[in-house]
């Protein structure tokens, strides 16, 4: 197997990816083979991303749109790998915010998985849907971290399904990714990265598309039902607590 090459004649479908992470990893599934499908809420965007791939097509996809997701991905002649990417960007009202990311970031990768799943069968193929660390620990947004850790769950439970038919069902959950959805907060970015992360930067949207196409390629036979931190060690490291006891133990001498 040509290993830069492992999507060649493979169809690959990421939700929200006009932009970020989702660019990111059509770019990176595509320049390794893949017929990329750019889909997103916003046409015009996953048309921008499309124009500069090689093997792409750009199709308005509303994930929480249950009818335009069955007629998208229920009418494609085949799919291989799919990926459920799309950021739902928080509101103000509590209320609107648990409904939006519920019935966003939760029911719209289970719409899209769905819909998927009979195409996927056929082919032998993958899931990948993208999580967050706020799916296992407070990073502030309840209804995003309940409806991330609630996607790690069914990512489980999906995978159990899906295996007797050949198809494999991981998740990633990255941490802080310098993607437009922080645009205007660069200083934050720099900030986080310098302190809180043990690499000592927040990560590129490469990062997590190169996650993304280990899990979705061959190279992952064997992996399913799993979730994957791609955090630069943030969850591992507990530099707060370092941060305290240095300061502390500097007093105490
Ligand atoms: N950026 C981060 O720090 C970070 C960290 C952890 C996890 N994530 C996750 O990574 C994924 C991508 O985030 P990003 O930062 O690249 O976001 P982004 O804002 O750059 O891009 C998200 C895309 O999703 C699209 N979208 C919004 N609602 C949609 C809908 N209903 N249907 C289809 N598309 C829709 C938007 O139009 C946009 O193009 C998300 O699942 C997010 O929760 C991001």
């Amino acid at each position: 197997m040509d290993l830069t090459k492992r999507f060649e004649g493979r169809t690959a479908l990421i939700t929200g990816a006009g932009s970020g992470i989702g660019a990111a990893t059509a770019r990176r599934l595509a320049a390794e083979g893949a017929r990329v499908l750019v889909t997103d809420v916003d046409e015009e965007s996953a048309r921008t991303v499309a124009a500069d791939l090689p093997n792409a097509t750009a199709h308005r996809l509303d994930v929480t749109d249950r009818q335009s997701v069955d007629e998208v991905i229920g009418g494609l002649p085949a799919l291989h790998v799919l990926v459920n990417n799309a950021f739902v960007p928080f509101v103000d009202d509590p209320d609107d915010n648990w409904r939006r990311q519920l019935h966003g970031t939760l029911l719209g990768a289970v719409h899209c998985s769905r819909a998927a799943l009979p195409h996927l069968a056929a082919t032998g193929g993958a899931v990948v849907t993208i999580g967050s660390v706020n799916a296992e620990a407070d990073f502030g947004d309840h209804a995003y971290s309940a409806a991330k850790a609630a996607l790690g769950s069914y990512t489980r439970t999906l995978a159990g399904e899906a295996a007797p038919h050949g198809v494999r069902v991981n998740q990633i959950n990255p941490g802080t990714i310098a993607t437009p959805s922080w645009a205007g907060r660069e200083q934050a970015l720099a900030a986080l990265g310098a302190r809180a992360y043990p690499l000592g930067r927040v990560g590129t949207p490469d990062d997590i598309a190169a996650a993304v196409a280990f899990l979705a390629s061959p190279d992952a036979a064997w992996i399913t039902g799993t979730t994957l931190r791609v955090d630069g060690g943030l969850m591992a490291v507990n530099r707060h607590f370092r941060e305290i006891l240095d300061e502390a133990e500097a007093e105490d001498a």
